[in-house]
């Protein structure tokens, strides 16, 4: 085989007059049809032109090139020459070209069913995309994320490395850790009849990490959680994870920033700036979510107090309830730019949030009903000014409403916020905008259990003023939980731990967990925190998420070198599939598949 002396992107002008080797791929192939054959050949680094002249070369390379096809793989000997037609400036090798005199056919290949330099690849199915995933793998779109996800893993390694963090690894067939999704689980052959789960994250191993001294813990972990994909969401993810002892919230908080700052300044030379933080309330109040994109400037408000002075229906009932709010968004000029059928579409949208609808108005300042008109105006027209002056209206403005409990009229909204600026343009594509979400409540009602849920997980500490108002009034608890948001993606998310076991037996015992089953489930945890657990915090990165903000995807495919489907399949390798009967006897089991009802 030919030795390779240079990559296919590496060749400049300088380089003219020596020889050199290539290897790679043939990425296109043209036969002038006048004794000459042009290859580009591509390689991870780029494209080389290369030429094969019936002048230089002897007959049987000559014929050897002309039975090329696209895809084979080739290793090239030649002269490198200035570029006989003028430099290609869309190639980073465009000065020069190969002047071929040996030809190797490494390896040939069978029709494609995807080319790697199609440029709509994008609109190729993803099916066969993923199902020949080796080959969509070659385009160099996909080869830069590869590049990019493995200069951030490098960065964050280092970064952590300089910062005392010590890398750890923790099993993958574990008890179940409660991440509030379902676990994957692994049956047992030693053990028949008993299983293992697969770690929906390495949480309790890193507080227990911090219980035997690490001091400062690092992993970059796969996490595996078995719910349904969606677009920024897989059911095997990686996540950048620590733990750190002897800090509190401002500390964790402060070196994350430091870390998510250099990242954009490195890949994307964008200066986050000083981080600000906002209250989880503040948050749901004006935006309606836990992870607010701040890229654009609409915002909720409160007009509970006023529609309750209304004779509209919707809007009293709303307040009749013993949490109910209502909340106007006004959309500034949106009575030129929402048509009907968009207005009408926001209202179905707002009902699949699960609230009854949502009224709207537009306000022209002139007019019977107070200056406003269409929709629910006639019902706004007693208390026109007050609404007026407290959304600050313009002429030409729309506002829309949503009238419920106040978790869900607010998260309604903050969906139907998200679809408004998609449909009028409203994000600025360079622009960025983080923020550290704080003061989460401790638990959230789950009305289908009939009980609290931590809004986090278990383990995450009432915020250190709040430990009483546990035991006083656990519905309004703060805890230390922070979230990073960028541009409405949760980038991560940590607390502040408990690390004294009565506080964590009256966490248990809120969500309904008895000392027993908190002792079955997470004994080894309850156990060692009886040991000299130091206090401590952490949080773990989705490091998918913060490649696809580095990247520019809304995809998490695009960022993950073999992903699986938003049907959990992996196509490629085809998993899941069925398994041996062998095995199954192996582990003494047998298979009786219950189809679902319905
Ligand atoms: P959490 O569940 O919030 O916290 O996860 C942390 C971060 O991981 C990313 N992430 C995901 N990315 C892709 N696909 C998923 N299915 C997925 N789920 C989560 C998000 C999220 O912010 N043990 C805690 C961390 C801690 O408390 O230290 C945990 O796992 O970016
Ligand atoms: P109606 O009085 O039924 O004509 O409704 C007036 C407006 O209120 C429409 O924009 C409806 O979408 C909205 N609406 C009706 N019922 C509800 C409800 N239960 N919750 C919120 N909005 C509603």
């Amino acid at each position: 085989m030919l030795k390779r002396t240079h990559m296919c992107g590496q060749l400049r002008e300088s380089d003219a007059g020596s020889s050199a080797t290539l290897c790679g791929w043939v990425n296109t192939y043209r036969d002038q049809g006048k004794g000459l054959v042009f290859i580009d050949l591509r390689d991870r680094s780029g494209l080389t032109q290369i030429v094969f002249d019936q002048e230089d070369v002897p007959d049987d390379v000559m014929e050897q090139s002309r039975g090329l096809r696209r895809e084979d793989v080739i290793a090239v000997s030649g002269t490198i020459r200035v570029r006989d037609g003028g430099p290609n400036p869309k190639l980073d090798t465009g000065a020069i070209e190969l002047v071929g005199t040996t030809l190797e056919c490494l390896n040939s290949t069978e029709n494609p069913p995807i080319l790697p330099d199609d440029h709509d690849a994008d609109k190729i199915d993803e099916e066969i995309r993923l199902r020949h995933r080796y080959i969509d793998l070659r385009r160099p779109r996909m080869q830069s994320i590869l590049g990019l996800r493995s200069e951030v893993t490098r960065h964050t390694r280092n970064f952590f490395a300089e910062h005392g963090f010590l890398e750890v690894e923790t099993p993958l067939l574990i008890r179940s850790t409660p991440e509030g999704a379902r676990d994957f689980i692994v049956p047992s052959r030693m053990y028949p009849g008993q299983w293992y789960a697969l770690p929906q994250s390495p949480q309790l191993f890193k507080q227990i990490l911090m219980v035997s001294g690490c001091d400062r813990y690092l992993q970059i972990c796969k996490c595996l959680r078995d719910e349904d994909p969606r677009a920024d969401r897989q059911a095997e993810f990686t996540q950048i994870d620590l733990e750190m002892s002897f800090v509190d919230q401002d500390d964790v908080m402060d070196i994350m920033s430091d870390f998510a700052v250099g990242l954009f300044k490195t890949f994307k030379d964008v200066d986050l700036g000083e981080i600000p933080r906002m209250s989880y309330k503040d948050a749901m109040d004006r935006y309606g979510s836990d992870r607010p994109d701040l890229r654009f400037d609409l915002t909720m408000t409160d007009v509970s107090e006023l529609a309750s002075t209304t004779d509209f229906k919707v809007f009293t009932s709303a307040m009749e309830g013993s949490n109910g709010a209502v909340k106007a968004m006004r959309i500034p000029g949106g009575a030129e730019q929402l048509t009907r059928k968009m207005l009408d579409g926001y209202g179905e949208y707002a009902k699949s949030w699960r609230t009854g609808g949502l009224p709207y108005v537009k306000y022209t300042g002139n007019g019977d009903h107070g200056g406003f008109e269409t929709g629910v105006a006639k019902f706004l027209a007693p208390v026109a000014d007050q609404l007026v002056a407290a959304l600050q209206l313009e002429a030409g403005d729309v506002v829309l409403f949503t009238a419920d409990e106040r978790t869900r009229a607010e998260t309604a909204m903050g969906h139907v916020r998200l679809k408004v600026a998609a449909d009028l343009d409203l994000i600025d594509p360079d622009a960025w905008a983080p923020l550290w979400v704080v003061d989460f409540p401790m638990f959230a009602w789950d009305d289908d259990a009939e009980r609290y849920v931590s809004l986090h997980h278990p383990f995450s500490a009432p915020r250190e003023d709040q430990v009483a108002v546990l035991e006083s009034d656990p519905a309004h608890c703060i805890s230390a939980c922070y979230d990073l948001v960028i541009n409405g993606s949760e980038v991560g998310g940590g607390s502040i731990r408990i690390h004294d076991p009565a506080v964590q037996a009256k966490v248990f015992e809120l969500i309904g967990l008895s000392e027993e089953e908190a002792v079955e489930k997470f004994g080894f945890l309850l156990e060692a925190l009886k040991f000299g657990a130091p206090p401590h915090g952490g949080i773990a990165f989705g490091l998918d998420r913060l490649v696809m903000l580095l990247f520019g995807t809304d995809n998490i495919r695009d960022v993950i070198a073999f992903p699986k489907t938003q049907n959990g399949a992996d196509l490629m390798c085809e998993a899941p599939g069925p398994i041996d009967m062998s095995q199954l006897s192996d582990l003494g089991l047998r298979i009786e598949v219950e189809t679902p009802a319905g």
